[in-house]
C-alpha cells in the first residue's frame, strides 16, 4: 500500500462530538424536578495549528462552556478533544493538572483576572517560571522584558500594578501573561468586548501580529460576527449548543448560509458590515 495512503491526516486540535451537559435539580423534596441544560450539544471542530478559529454566537449558546471542556475545565458528558496528537479526554485529573500550561484563557475583564496586589512583572514571572522554573535573576527579567516588548508595552512599568493600566492596557498585560507558559492552544473568551471600539482594534491589530509572528493558535470568542470576520481564518457559529455552519471567514461572512448566521451579519451595524 503507498504511504500517502496509510498516513492520516489528522488536525492540531480536534474537538469530535463534544457534549456538555449541566443537570439542574428543582422543585420540592415531595415533587423534584430535574432539568438538562444542553450547553454543548454534538460538537465537532478542527483547529490546524497557527491558526484562529473564530467562534461566535448570541450570549448563552454554550461559547464559554465549549471553551471551558476543551480546556479541560469542566468535564465533559461525552466525546473527545485531541490536541497535538493526545486525546485529552483519556488523561488523569494529575495528567490533564501537568498538561494545563499548554492551554491558556484570556479573559473578558482582565481586571478581574490580574492579582491587583501583585506588580506586571511579578505577574509575569511567575507566569514565566511555571514552564521553566528554573530562570531567575537577569535572565528572567530579560524573559518578561521581551514578553512585554511583544505585546507592545514598555518595560519601564513593570513595577505598576493592574489598577495603574487603562482597560486595553491591561488586557495587554494579561495576553502577556498567557503568552508567558509557552501554551499550544490560548482561548481568548470575549476578549475585546468590554473595550471601547478604537481600543478592541488595538487589541484585534495586536493579536493578529501576534498569529503571524509566532505562529499562535488560537480560539477566538465573540458574540460580535464583525469582530471575528476580522480576526478570524475559520468561523464556527454556534447556537444553542450546536455548530450551525463553519467554514473559512471570508466564506461565512460574505456568502453564509445558515439562516441563523444571516441573521447575525443582519445584526452587525452597518460600519462594520462594510469593512
Ligand atoms: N455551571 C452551569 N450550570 C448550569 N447551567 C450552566 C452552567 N454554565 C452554563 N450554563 C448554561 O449553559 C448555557 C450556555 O452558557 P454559556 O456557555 O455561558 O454561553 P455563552 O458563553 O455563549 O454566553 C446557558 O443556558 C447557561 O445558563
Ligand atoms: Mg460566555
Amino acid at each position: 500500500m503507498p504511504i500517502s495512503c496509510i498516513v492520516r491526516l489528522v488536525s492540531y486540535l480536534e474537538i469530535k462530538n463534544l457534549h456538555t451537559h449541566f443537570t439542574l435539580r428543582g422543585g420540592s423534596i415531595f415533587s423534584p424536578s430535574k432539568k438538562v441544560v444542553r450547553a454543548v450539544d454534538g460538537v465537532s471542530l478542527n483547529l490546524e495549528k497557527g491558526e484562529i478559529l473564530g467562534l461566535v454566537g448570541e450570549s448563552g449558546c454554550g461559547k464559554s462552556t465549549l471553551s471551558r471542556t476543551v480546556m479541560q475545565l469542566i468535564p465533559a458528558t461525552s466525546g473527545s478533544v485531541i490536541l497535538d496528537g493526545e486525546d485529552l479526554s483519556e488523561l488523569s485529573k494529575s495528567e490533564v493538572r501537568k498538561r494545563r500550561l499548554d492551554f491558556q484563557m484570556v479573559f473578558q475583564d482582565p481586571y478581574a483576572s490580574l492579582n491587583p496586589r501583585m506588580t506586571i512583572f511579578s505577574t509575569l514571572a511567575e507566569a514565566v517560571r511555571q514552564r521553566r522554573p528554573e530562570l531567575k535573576g537577569d535572565a528572567l527579567f530579560s524573559r518578561v522584558e521581551t514578553l512585554m516588548a511583544t505585546v507592545g508595552l514598555d518595560a519601564k512599568v513593570m513595577r505598576k500594578y493592574p489598577h495603574e493600566f487603562s482597560g486595553g492596557q491591561r488586557q495587554r498585560i494579561a495576553i502577556a501573561r498567557a503568552l508567558a507558559p509557552e501554551p499550544k492552544l490560548i482561548v481568548a473568551d470575549e476578549p475585546v468586548s468590554a473595550l471601547d471600539v478604537s481600543i478592541q482594534s488595538q487589541i484585534l491589530n495586536l493579536i493578529t501580529s501576534l498569529r503571524n509572528d509566532l505562529g499562535l493558535t488560537m480560539i477566538f470568542i465573540s458574540h460580535d460576527l464583525g469582530v471575528v470576520h476580522y480576526i478570524a481564518d475559520r468561523i464556527a457559529v454556534m447556537y444553542q449548543g450546536k455548530i450551525v455552519e463553519s467554514g473559512p471567514a471570508e466564506k461565512v461572512f460574505h456568502e453564509p448560509e445558515a439562516d441563523y448566521t444571516k441573521r447575525l451579519l443582519a445584526s452587525i451595524p452597518k460600519l462594520a458590515a462594510c469593512s
